[in-house]
């Protein structure tokens, strides 16, 4: 069973380090959510092929490493020994830092997760990831993982969860639950622009009762029960802040329920949404 748990609220990153004219409000925006209490930050060698990872190394630059929690990704096709040591080391270098706190395998691929599992235990002896998971796993990946040696040793599943995408709740979240994997929620206004969720009355309604946006109760739902680490992307200081607020207040039952009236639990399982 691990015994660090991961919850609450992260720092995303896909997109962000992409636009030079943009660099300066995108690190602005870090440094407030780390100057404000959040301390993970989430990244992958295929964001802008590595301009993600820079960008990140730049914005952490002279914060202490310890308070950190660093998450980087590797492609399903660097999943063997040699090339995720590879990709690690120069994910490292781009990230300006030692070591990664967990490293992610970003959706499975054609290697053999023997072999992924294998590399990535010498990268843990060696002391170059503290931990690692995988993403884009579901259920049936998740036990299949398990049946591999040294599979139970996974970290946390990355998937997408927001409000308008509650499959992993169905199964997925529980049995990670039961298994001491941690369950980081990606994408939590569902990605592209950050409009992609239909605002509904209900959403408003609750929004407004809070004195917030529908986009900070979209937020506050992925932290309602306190077992999930949701990773939004902000490129700019005010959204980072309405996005560390929602830390501050509590969705009440009523709420849930209205707003599970439009946007309402799996009752079956369904094929795992990615983005
Ligand atoms: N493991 C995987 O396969 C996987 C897949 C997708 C994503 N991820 C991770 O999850 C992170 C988040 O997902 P995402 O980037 O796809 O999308 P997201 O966080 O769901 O949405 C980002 C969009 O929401 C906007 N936004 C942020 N805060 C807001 C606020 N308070 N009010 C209104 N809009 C707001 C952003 O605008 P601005 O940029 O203008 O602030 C951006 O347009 C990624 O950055 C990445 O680290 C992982």
């Amino acid at each position: 069973m691990n015994f660090e748990k991961l919850t609450g609220l992260g720092i995303g990153s896909w997109g962000l380090g992409e636009d030079p004219k943009k660099k300066k409000d995108e690190i602005a925006a870090i440094r407030y959510g780390l100057d404000h209490g959040l301390s993970v930050i989430d990244t992958a060698e295929m964001y802008g092929d590595g301009q993600s990872e820079e960008l990140i190394g730049e914005a952490i630059k002279g914060y202490d490493r310890e308070k950190l929690f660093l998450i980087s990704k590797f492609y399903p096709y660097h999943a063997t020994p040699k090339l995720e040591r590879q990709s690690l080391e120069a994910s490292l270098k781009r990230l300006g830092t030692d070591h990664l706190d967990l490293y992610l395998l970003h959706w499975r691929g054609s290697h053999r997760l023997s072999d992924t599992i294998r590399g990535l235990q010498a990268l843990q002896k060696d002391g170059l990831i503290r931990y690692w998971g995988v993403s884009n796993f579901d259920t049936a990946d998740m036990q299949e993982l398990f049946t591999v040696p040294g599979g139970e040793e996974c970290f946390a599943n990355e998937d997408l969860y927001n409000i308008s995408e509650r499959g992993t709740e169905f199964d997925l979240q529980a049995w990670q639950e039961e298994h001491g994997v941690n369950f980081i929620g990606y994408s939590p206004f569902n990605s592209g622009k950050g409009n992609t969720i239909r605002i509904t009355r209900n959403l408003k309604i609750v929004a407004r009762d809070h004195g917030v946006t529908p986009h900070q109760i979209m937020l506050a739902w992925t932290m309602r029960n306190g077992n999930v680490l949701t990773i939004p992307k902000a490129s700019s200081v005010e959204h980072m802040k309405e996005n560390i607020a929602t830390q501050k207040f509590k969705l009440t039952d009523d709420e849930l329920r209205l707003l599970n009236s439009d946007f309402p639990m799996p009752t079956e399982k369904t094929p795992l949404a990615v983005i």
